[in-house]
């Protein structure tokens, strides 16, 4: 198969969007840009269509999907929410939505099993992304996980989504680099109390002061806790170079690098590596450069930051991409 690649850098120009939605409604898995990363869609309504993300991924079955959504009515619409749990969703679209925050309600049953991995809920999103929308509101809901290859960073540009996924998909869009940078805080609104499945760039925070309660965050680090999102059983992905967290107020002298090193830090600790290949720490480079150093063949990444500079969305991708240990996938 020959992936298209439909360019939507010009907002004013709108024959990508028209041709993303003729390959939708044909079934076929067209790559498109959010705020937070590009995702991998298809139409999700059609279960055939969503069986070739798993295909083209590579993704396990029993991972299930994000259902993209064009507004608050449809969230209602795809949802079984009732009770405190509709009235908290419809108050945290009020409030954040569109925006980098996914809900997982119970699911209404006009969503495939196959998106959900057979569970009774469904994750749903609206993504804060003009072409993400456009496409949405002419094509309806969209299943989208990141549109990468399974083990692969999450891709933020459409170069990177061509360079895991060119021949197995139709199209890509390009809408230029994603601004946030970091896939979406994952939050479930269907048990006593909302937990925060996966952090993002929307704070527990934030969330807490739109519904008036406290959230609850998922302990990664308890093995007693069930995987709540049932992508966490996964290994996660982490660079072939070893990656390595330094929090320190100052800049730390570094023993000398062996073989290639990239070091990432706050801009204002730029200057403080003198003879590295520095960078500035940022969640909308991240994994570009996890992308960069696997290309080149680093041996070590170093990432400095101040204790407490870093936000809980980045801190996870950062742990994930140091922790070596396999899982039973
Ligand atoms: O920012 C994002 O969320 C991106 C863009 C493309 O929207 N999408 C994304 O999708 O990151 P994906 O498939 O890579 O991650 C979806 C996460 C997984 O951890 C999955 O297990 C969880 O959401 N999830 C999906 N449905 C769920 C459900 N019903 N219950 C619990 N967790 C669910
Ligand atoms: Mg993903």
């Amino acid at each position: 198969m020959q992936t298209e690649y439909l360019s939507a850098l010009n907002p004013d120009d709108s024959a990508a969007i028209d041709r993303g939605c003729e390959l939708l409604r044909a079934g076929e898995v067209v790559a498109f840009p959010t705020e937070t990363v590009y995702g991998l869609g298809a139409d999700a309504r059609n279960a055939a269509a969503i069986a070739k993300v798993f295909e083209a991924k590579g993704r396990p079955a029993d991972n299930p999907l994000i259902v993209h959504v064009a507004d608050a009515e449809w969230l209602r619409r795809c949802s079984r929410a009732s009770g405190r749990t509709a009235e908290q969703a419809a108050a945290l679209a009020a409030a954040l939505l569109p925006g980098p925050l996914t809900l997982v309600l119970p699911s209404d049953p006009s969503i495939p099993s196959i998106a959900r991995a057979g569970l009774p809920s469904v994750a749903l999103r609206i993504p804060a992304h003009p072409v993400a929308l456009a496409l949405i509101e002419r094509a309806g809901p969209l299943v989208a996980p990141s549109a990468n290859r399974s083990g692969r960073p999450s891709p933020t540009t459409a170069a990177h989504v061509l360079d895991d996924l060119a021949g197995r998909i139709a199209a890509v869009i390009d809408g230029g680099a994603c601004a946030v940078g970091i896939e979406s805080t994952v939050l479930d609104l269907c048990g006593d109390r909302p937990v925060v499945l996966r952090p993002g760039a929307i704070a527990p925070e934030t969330i807490a002061a739109v519904l008036g309660e406290p959230i609850l965050m998922r302990d990664l680090m308890d093995p007693a806790a069930a995987p709540r999102a049932p992508g966490m059983k996964y290994r996660h992905y982490a660079p072939m170079a070893r990656v390595v967290l330094l929090l320190a107020a100052e800049a730390p002298t570094l023993p000398l690098a062996r073989g290639g090193r990239i070091v990432l830090t706050t801009p204002r600790a730029l200057a403080a590596f003198p003879g590295e290949d520095v960078r500035p720490l940022d969640a909308r480079t991240l994994y570009a450069v996890f992308r960069e150093a696997d290309e080149i063949g680093v041996d070590e990444i170093v990432i400095h930051a101040a204790p407490h500079e870093l936000d809980a969305g980045l801190m996870d991708r950062i742990v994930k991409a140091a922790e070596r240990m396999t899982n039973d996938e």
